[in-house]
Formats: structure tokens, C-alpha cells, sequence
């Protein structure tokens, strides 16, 4: 089952807030419906925003072709970080003068590039990884850029999956993911769906299983890469390259090309989504903190190029903490 599909003339999505405890699929068939989909987290994570992007304009095309511009408006603005939801967007819409037809055999393209391209992106940091550290590979991984956060098989967990099936891959440790915990619901479910061996940990303790030398890798997703290099991801990144630059252990970022957004230079220029304070406050709908207690719910932080040993696309391999980042000579 696919994450996100087109079924002709409307979406279809594994509805990701259900997860781990139903496997249900939601049918999209306008674009507010969509536009929720993406807020509330039930169709998330980069690759797939992208193919989202790309399948809103789509359903605009054959709902409410006279509102498509106004449509795409709305689905580009629905999450602000992850730049692969305005690139799943911006690049159906170019197809527009040709009309609606010619829009909905792009956005179908968009998404059987993202399951091809992500065999490929796997594989290559499966063997980048192969090169460097001894097999079996222990890795800690942080969120959930597996096959749910694509159309299928995965970024981030995509190599260990590729790792998986050369029988290279041994322990993986999975950060929780506060506070809408994509790890212990998200990842570990994938993990055990693979039969992979796995451990949760909270996510101030991924610092400690790098610094104990439980695991010889990190590898995460990205929501966006700037021209330089830094990487923005879920929260939480940034002290596992810390603690893996300490450690001495390689820090790999796993995303497509269309992650990568060479019109902002630096990590400082991506704007950073502030979800509600009840996400952090509020536990199964009871609140948790003092009535006057404030929460800033940061969802994404920035990872300083110099701390990203390897970013690994369907195409090659940056290193950025080498002077190899997106914007440097090849
Ligand atoms: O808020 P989310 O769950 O959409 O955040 C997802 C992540 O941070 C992922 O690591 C990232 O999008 C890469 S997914 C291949």
C-alpha cells in the first residue's frame, strides 16, 4: 500500500495520525480536504509533501479548474518548511498552459519518480556507509523518513533498508519524535514490519547512544538543505550531529534532489513552522502544564553544514562538513 496515490480524479493517503494502531487509507477528494490532510500531519514528511503538492494541483484541475491558481495557493502555504511541497507545486503548475490534462499526467509523474528515485537514493548511502564502517551497521535515526514519508521505501530509513537486504543492517535506535511522536509510532512500526531489531529512546537520550557507542551511524531525512549545506530537519537533529561530530561517527542526510533548495542560502533563511503550543502541553487532550505555562513548539531545527558528514540523493553525494556542500565547486 502506498502512502499517497491518484486515483483518477481524487487522492488517496494512509492516514498517518491513525498509526500504529489502525492501518486506514482516507480519500481526498478536494482540495481543502488535502490542504487538512497536510496541517494535521496525516499525509507528512518530505518526499511525500512533494507528491502531495503535486496531486493538490491535480485535484484542482479536475474539481475546480477555474480556481487552480487560488488552489495551488492554498497548498503551498499549508506547511512552510519542508520546500519539496512548493517544488511538488510550482512544478505541475508550469504544465498549466497546456491544460488540465497535461497537469494531472505531471503530477502522476512526480509521484512514480518519487518510488523509483528513492530505490536509488537508498542504495547509494547503503553503499557510502558499506565503505566507511563494518557490517552489520548500527544507526540511530531520528522522526520518520521511511516509506511513509515518501510514496514508498523510504529516505533516511530507505537506506536501512537497503542496508537491510544486502544483511548489513544490525541495530536500529529510534528517537521517539516529540511531541507527535512520527518515531515510536511511525518508524518503529516500519522497523517491525521489516523484522529489523530496534529500540525506542526519548529523544534527549539519541545523544547518549552516540556518545556510548551503541550505534556507528546517524542517518536522517531533510525537509529542506540550503545552497551551504545546512540541513533542516525535525527537531531534535541538530544534538544528534552534535554529539555524532563528538563521537567521531559519520552524520548522513538521506533526501532528493528536490530537497535541496539552492535559492536560500543558508539554513537561517528557512522559514522554521511553530506548530501549536497544545501539541506540547496537552497529552491524549488533557492538559499536562500549569494554566499558565506557555509552550514554543519549534518543528524543525537547522543542522550547520559543518556537522553533515554526507547528504546522499538519488544522484550523489554531497559532504558538506568536507567544503563538498550543494553550492561548492563538484
Ligand atoms: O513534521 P513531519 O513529520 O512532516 O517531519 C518530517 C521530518 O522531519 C522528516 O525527517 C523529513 O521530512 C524527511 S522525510 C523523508
Amino acid at each position: 500500500m502506498r502512502t499517497i496515490d491518484w486515483r483518477g480524479d481524487h487522492v488517496v493517503i494512509i492516514d498517518q495520525t491513525r498509526l500504529p494502531h489502525e492501518l486506514v487509507q482516507a480519500e481526498l477528494r478536494t482540495v481543502p480536504e488535502l490542504v487538512e490532510a497536510i496541517r494535521s500531519l496525516a499525509v507528512r514528511g518530505a518526499p511525500a509533501l512533494g507528491v502531495a503538492g503535486a496531486l493538490g494541483v491535480a485535484l484542482a484541475a479536475v474539481t475546480t479548474p477555474e480556481r487552480i491558481a487560488e488552489a495551488a495557493v492554498a497548498v503551498r502555504g499549508a506547511r512552510p518548511t519542508a520546500v519539496n511541497l512548493a517544488w511538488g507545486v510550482d512544478r505541475v503548475l508550469a504544465r498549466l498552459p497546456e491544460g488540465p490534462a497535461a497537469v494531472v499526467v505531471e503530477a502522476v509523474e512526480v509521484l512514480e519518480e518519487d518510488a523509483r528515485l528513492n530505490r536509488a537514493l537508498g542504495s547509494r548511502g547503503a553503499s557510502w556507509l558499506l565503505e566507511r564502517l563494518p557490517s552489520p551497521v548500527n544507526a540511530l535515526t531520528h522522526c520518520n523518513a521511511g516509506a511513509l514519508a515518501c510514496v514508498e521505501w523510504g529516505t533516511a530509513l530507505g537506506v536501512l533498508r537497503s542496508l537491510h537486504e544486502r544483511q548489513a543492517l544490525g541495530h536500529v535506535y529510534a528517537d521517539e519524535t516529540r511531541p507527535l511522536l512520527q518515531g515510536v509510532r511511525i518508524t518503529a512500526w516500519e522497523l517491525a514490519g521489516m523484522e529489523v531489531p530496534h529500540t525506542v529512546v526519548v529523544d534527549s537520550a539519541g545523544p547518549s547512544v552516540i556518545a556510548n557507542g551503541l550505534v556507528g551511524a546517524v542517518v536522517v531525512g531533510a525537509d529542506r538543505i540550503a545552497a551551504n549545506g545546512d540541513v533542516v530537519n525535525k527537531v531534535g537533529t541538530y544534538p544528534l550531529a552534535l554529539a555524532a561530530a563528538r563521537a567521531g561517527i559519520p552524520f548522513v542526510v538521506a533526501a532528493p534532489e528536490s530537497t535541496i533548495d539552492m535559492g536560500t542560502p543558508d539554513g537561517r533563511g528557512v522559514p522554521i513552522e511553530v506548530r501549536s503550543a497544545d501539541e506540547v502541553l496537552t497529552w491524549r487532550g488533557q492538559r499536562i502544564a500549569p494554566a499558565a505555562t506557555q509552550a514554543l513548539n519549534y518543528a524543525f531545527d537547522i543542522t550547520p553544514a559543518d556537522l553533515v558528514s554526507a547528504i546522499v540523493t538519488e544522484a550523489r553525494v554531497l559532504e558538506p562538513a568536507a567544503g563538498r556542500g550543494p553550492g561548492d565547486p563538484a
